[in-house]
């Protein structure tokens, strides 16, 4: 998020979309036929699909992931006609400060992060709080595979298969009060195991907080995600539970969640209150309102290199308009970025 990035202008156009990269043979298969395919498969294999994409590490899924993963319904939602970013860029290029400020840090380091046993606390404006060991939080629940575009504040962008569930489906199981207007994340905060909570340069305060209006969370496209690439989430992507909003910059989706609440004001979120002329807290993807130090109106596609930047358009709300603009129906987006 600090980084100073070359000016994407600089950069020539390209559509190059590389080759090694698509959706595996396996993509085209329906829902059913992969489903069966999944339960035929032996044991280790069933507790992850990976095979749906190329040069996917296959990771050692808890088994309520296993289980739930034979009901998965793939490519609930899709991107049309852009490349699904390999598995390797999208797990080797990465923010999560709590693990270092690298790109390369969260890949390196978030193998110390426990994510079994874990649990998640539901609390403030709501009917049913209480603390959730995660399969049984999980249980209510069917997994979806949602491949959306992530564009992150930075001016890079992926395109990237989730595994989740509608957070519309969260809500009505902790049936928020009449005074419930927002609802905040938190990551865990542990120290112990994130080196980069420890480190006396970071410049977030602890635990990394993110939220979203009610109206926001209700939309079918935001999800809380549980795995990507037909398996569990790798810890660099914030196992094992984490935001996913795809029209909103990446720095919105808050990763390993431990805690969920419904409050009635909008609540401090941790960009926002680092650097509140830089990140808002709506954060929607937005061409036309460049970040003070660089233009939103282009990003770079991973993979990205000097011989072939893969630059394209940014798209208003990332290209999801359709399904979001009426949310800000009214709104000044350029006072509420
Ligand atoms: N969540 C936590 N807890 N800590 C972080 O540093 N970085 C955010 C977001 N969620 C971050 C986080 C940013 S800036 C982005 S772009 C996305 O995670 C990146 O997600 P990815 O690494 O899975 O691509």
């Amino acid at each position: 998020m600090l980084i100073k990035l070359s000016k994407a202008s600089d950069c020539k156009e390209s559509e190059v979309t590389p080759e090694s990269i698509y959706l595996s043979r396996r993509s085209l298969m329906g829902a059913t036929a992969a489903a069966m395919a999944v339960s035929a498969l032996p044991r280790w294999a069933a507790a992850a699909d990976p095979s749906r994409y190329e040069g996917v590490d296959p990771g050692k899924a808890p088994s309520w992931f296993a289980d739930k993963l034979a009901k998965t319904q793939w490519q609930a939602i899709n991107v049309q006609g852009e490349a699904i970013t390999p598995f390797k860029d999208a797990t080797h290029y990465n923010n999560f400060y709590e693990f270092g400020t690298d790109k390369g840090d969260p890949a390196a380091n978030a193998g110390t992060l426990k994510t079994e046993p874990w649990s998640v606390v539901i609390d403030g404006e709501v009917g049913k709080p209480g603390r959730y060991a995660l399969e049984d939080f999980m249980k209510p629940y069917q997994l979806e595979e949602r491949i959306y575009r992530l564009r992150c504040v930075e001016a890079w962008s992926m395109v990237i298969p989730w595994l989740g569930f509608p957070i519309s489906a969260l809500l009505k199981q902790v049936e928020p009060t009449s005074k419930a207007k927002y609802i905040r994340f938190e990551t865990l905060k542990d120290p112990a195991t994130m080196p980069g909570q420890r480190s006396s340069f970071a410049l977030i305060d602890w635990p990394y907080v993110e939220g979203l209006r009610l109206d926001e969370a209700m939309n079918p496209l935001a999800i809380m995600g549980v795995g990507m690439y037909g398996r569990e989430l790798p810890n660099q992507n914030g196992a094992p539970l984490r935001l996913v909003v795809p029209w909103k910059y990446g720095f919105k989706s808050v990763k390993s969640i431990v805690r969920i609440t419904l409050v009635s004001e909008q609540p401090e979120t941790t960009w926002e209150n680092i650097a509140p002329s830089e990140y808002g807290f709506y954060a929607n993807v937005n061409p036309e309102v460049d970040h003070p130090r660089w233009t939103q109106a282009r990003e770079r596609r991973l993979p990205s290199g000097l011989f072939s930047p893969n630059v394209r358009e940014t798209m208003m709300f990332n290209g999801y308009a359709d399904e979001v603009a009426s949310l800000y129906a009214g709104m000044d987006l350029r006072k509420n970025y």
